[in-house]
């Protein structure tokens, strides 16, 4: 055993997502250790029987990462680490191998939908033995530690074989190298009705599934290619690459551009999907159209009851706060509650453990169930294709009917990236200022009825999380939030979510950015955006 002096670093604290950074700040001496030894010292001693589950989404320095974690989980008294062949586990698989082999935790190595390589990002967050996310009590306590701590200990070992199945010894411990991919495939297979998508493929159904060269691609291969029989080549940029391709692994209308040119071109499929860096969102189109995530909640809720899993129907919904209020429509009408959390999520994990919702969603292409502790994306494409399977309809019907029953949520989120931080939290500040004054105020035609920054109690442990982005709602139910991202790893991101309620069918069939463009405006308005950031559009619009 080794024990290495080390000073703490400044600015570990996780966001929304746990701890990231640049490759090169990880890859600074003693900076992963420090986190490490950080969450081993939080969790105090463990059992000699004590299991850990490694793996991250194969982008640079995943290995190397997972070298060291090894032989400080070896020092801290593991029994024995899972690691996902050659270091792989999507973020929903490694919720899904810590809950099926009763794991004390589990060390999870993704930054998620940014891209990776030398200079982009990585980064770590530890998963709980309920198979999510850490919650904020324990974050703040791994921070805590992290600005504490004066040494980590790690074994004197040999690297492990991450790409030969098999158990080694590492010290006391033990190593198991674990097919990333079974143990997920099986849980899918029993959830859903693979003998009918099967028979939806085999009668002509045809389907596209990007991977964006990152972790989805073997989990994609195995489940739709070979399990249900879909043609070689439906998933496409199947291999994991360090630095997926040189490509933003974020599946939305702009970085799945390939995907979005087929599935809007000529001869397209019927149904198309994407997956990001390391598989927990996911986005979901027809041919020529596009379901909002919001929507594709609300629509797999209303919905549910045709896939075997939850056949017995759904115990409750919970969506994060700049969500559209779709799902809530569809809750009410099935008379279970819906849940409204702040952005993240592990907030939903409480509610799960809890048995209070079982399905989840966020507007930023997360959608999810109690299967596991994590966003889901390829259950999120399995639970459509049940859908799509036992409706016999496109998807573009299904969603044009969903409109029809429950009225239409337009939405859409307009994002300001890099943008300098001080101006990004002086925007935020000026309009926590105005809250106060803002009810009764009418706006380009709409009257103002509540305005807050969003803090939410949460049922189960009765925990609060305070200043999580100003929400300004009209009389008519539209609704306009800001907030600044959690997940960047340079300068602020503002977002901008807007929602406006149409309940009149002949009046679904406008373009988005139309139906919200007097509520766009406002929101720059009030929030005096150009002004603060020096920029007159958004960087990304979704
Ligand atoms: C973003 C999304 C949020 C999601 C998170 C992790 O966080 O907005 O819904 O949970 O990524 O995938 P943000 O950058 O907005 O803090
Ligand atoms: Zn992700």
């Amino acid at each position: 055993m080794r024990i290495v002096a080390t000073t703490p670093f400044d600015g570990q604290k996780p966001g929304t997502s746990g701890l990231r950074k640049k490759v090169k700040v990880f890859a600074q001496p003693h900076y992963l250790e420090n986190f490490v030894q950080a969450v081993f010292d939080t969790l105090g001693p463990v059992p000699a029987t004590a299991v850990l589950v490694v793996g991250g989404d194969g982008r640079y320095h995943n290995r190397t990462a997972i070298q060291t974690i090894l032989k400080m989980a070896a020092a801290h008294g593991f029994g024995r680490v899972l690691v996902g062949q050659g270091g792989i586990l999507s973020t929903p698989a490694a919720s899904c191998v810590i809950r099926k082999y009763g794991a004390f935790g589990g060390l999870i190595l993704s930054a998620s939908h940014n891209p990776g390589g030398p200079d982009e990002d990585f980064g770590i967050k530890y998963n709980s033995g309920n198979g999510g996310p850490a919650p904020e009590s324990v974050t703040d306590a791994i921070y805590a530690r992290s600005l504490a701590l004066t040494e980590y200990r790690l074994i004197e070992a040999e690297d492990v074989d991450l790409d030969r199945i098999g158990e080694v010894r590492l010290g006391a411990m033990t190593v198991q190298v674990i097919d990333p991919v079974a143990d997920y495939a099986d849980l899918m297979e029993s959830l859903f009705d693979f003998a009918a998508i099967r028979g939806l493929i085999a009668g002509g159904f045809r389907l596209r599934f990007d991977a964006m060269h990152a972790v989805t691609g073997p989990y994609a291969r195995e489940i739709l290619e070979r399990r249900l029989g879909a043609p070689a080549g439906t998933v496409i940029n199947g291999v994991p690459l360090e630095d997926f391709g040189g490509g933003h692994p974020d599946p939305n209308l702009v970085y799945a551009e390939e995907l979005v040119a087929e599935m809007f071109g000529q001869n397209a499929p019927d149904f198309g999907a994407a997956s990001d860096g390391d598989g927990d969102r996911n986005m979901v189109l027809g041919r020529n159209f596009f379901v909002t995530p919001s929507d594709s909640l609300a629509v797999l809720a209303a919905n549910a009851t045709l896939c075997p899993a939850y056949a017995k129907g759904i115990a409750g919904i919970a969506r994060s706060m700049p969500t559209s209020g779709a799902a809530d429509r569809v809750a009410a009408r099935l008379g279970v509650p819906c849940f409204e959390t702040p952005t993240g999520w592990k907030f939903f994990g409480n509610l799960m453990d809890a048995g209070k919702v079982t399905l989840c969603g966020e507007e930023s292409f997360g959608t999810g169930s109690d299967h596991v502790r994590e966003k889901d994306g390829l259950w999120a494409v399995l639970m459509w294709l049940n859908v799509l399977a036992r409706r016999g309809e496109s998807v573009e019907a299904i969603v044009r009917q969903h409109w029809a029953e429950y009225g239409r949520n337009y939405y859409s989120r307009h994002d300001y990236e890099g943008v300098e931080s001080a101006a990004a939290n002086g925007l935020i500040a000026h309009l926590r200022d105005t809250a106060a004054s803002l009810p009764g105020t009418v706006l380009h035609g709409y009257t103002v009825a509540m305005c807050d920054d969003f803090a939410y109690t949460d049922p189960v442990d009765g925990s609060v999380s305070a200043g999580q982005g100003i929400r300004i709602l009209f009389t008519d139910g539209s609704r306009v939030v800001f907030r600044l991202s959690g997940t960047g790893t340079s300068g602020a991101t503002l977002r901008v979510y807007v929602e406006r309620y149409e309940a009149d069918s002949s009046r679904h069939d406008q373009p988005t950015q139309q139906a919200l463009a007097d509520l766009i405006a406002l929101a720059g308005d009030v929030a005096q955006i150009a002004a603060r950031t020096g920029r007159d559009a958004p960087t990304v619009i979704t």
